[in-house]
């Protein structure tokens, strides 16, 4: 439908630590069902423009409008995943899933029971009574995505969620989100150091870079889905990915 709302819409968004400005004047919107990735050097604001969006901080210049709202604190329709996995130790798996509801206490049956089909859906069915001293990386990053769906959000905001993971368990977990993604897709922010990754998922990618950091490109990723291992070996990725490597080499030169 023309004229929908965006279910994000960042306008002009600047933001400073005390003595340091970060972002200056980020623009970019995602429509409903896109999943735009955004690279960028280590240090360059990336967490921090997830943490604008996600309104766990208020943007010194600009705004950021989720479903049209003006964000002013976290909202139920996003979701987030951390680098790192920001399990409770002393709850199980699927009390951890629960954490926005008010864990197993304050949720609803309805919240327990999609919980608990969560648990299935990113490849755990047998781990809701496991604690997070039990699982191992791959599995925490996937009780994270179970959270971060909860409550089917529209939007998802990832932050290099994958990162601490070995390569082989990394390259995984992009084709269980992408298979998360496929079943309702969404829009979806997913910040990442890897080209691969990016090119794996995003239906765009965004290059942020500078000091402050500005979008330096905006690229889309056609790509046929699913996209699989053997897509990542042929010579369509490769070229891209080779393409964006010097874009991106340019711009954080
Ligand atoms: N709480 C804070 N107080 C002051 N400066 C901060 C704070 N958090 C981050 N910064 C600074 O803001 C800049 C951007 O940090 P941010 O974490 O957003 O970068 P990033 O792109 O996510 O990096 P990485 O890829 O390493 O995760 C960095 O220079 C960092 O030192
Ligand atoms: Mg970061």
């Amino acid at each position: 439908m023309s004229g929908q709302v965006p279910p994000l819409a960042v306008s002009g968004v600047g933001f400073a630590f005390p003595g340091r400005q970060v972002l200056a004047d980020v623009s970019f919107e995602v429509a409903a069902g896109e999943f735009v990735a955004i690279l960028g050097p280590s240090g360059g604001g990336k967490s921090t423009l997830l943490r604008l969006i996600a309104g766990l901080l208020p943007p010194s210049a600009g705004e950021v409008k989720v479903a049209g709202e003006r964000v002013r604190g976290p909202r139920r329709d996003v979701g987030m995943v951390f680098q790192k996995p920001t399990l409770l130790p002393w709850r199980t798996a699927l009390d951890n899933v629960l954490l926005p509801a008010g864990f197993r206490r304050g949720a609803s049956k309805a919240e327990v029971a999609r919980a608990e089909e969560l648990m299935v859906a990113v490849g755990l069915p047998d781990a809701a009574g496991l604690y997070p001293a039990e699982l191992s990386g791959g599995m925490a990053q996937r009780v994270g995505l179970a959270r971060m769906l909860l409550h089917d959000p529209d939007l998802l905001l990832l932050d290099e969620p994958f990162a601490a993971l070995d390569a082989m368990t990394r390259e995984r977990m992009a084709l269980v989100l992408q298979d998360l993604w496929l079943a309702r897709p969404r829009a979806a922010v997913f910040v990442t150091h890897s080209i691969p990754e990016a090119l794996l998922l995003a239906d765009r990618v965004l290059v942020l870079s500078g000091r402050p950091a500005r979008i330096q490109a905006d690229w889309r990723v056609e790509l046929p889905r699913p996209r699989l291992t053997e897509t990542m070996a042929g010579p369509e990725f490769n070229q891209l990915a080779l393409a964006l490597r010097r874009v991106f080499d340019e711009v954080a030169a």
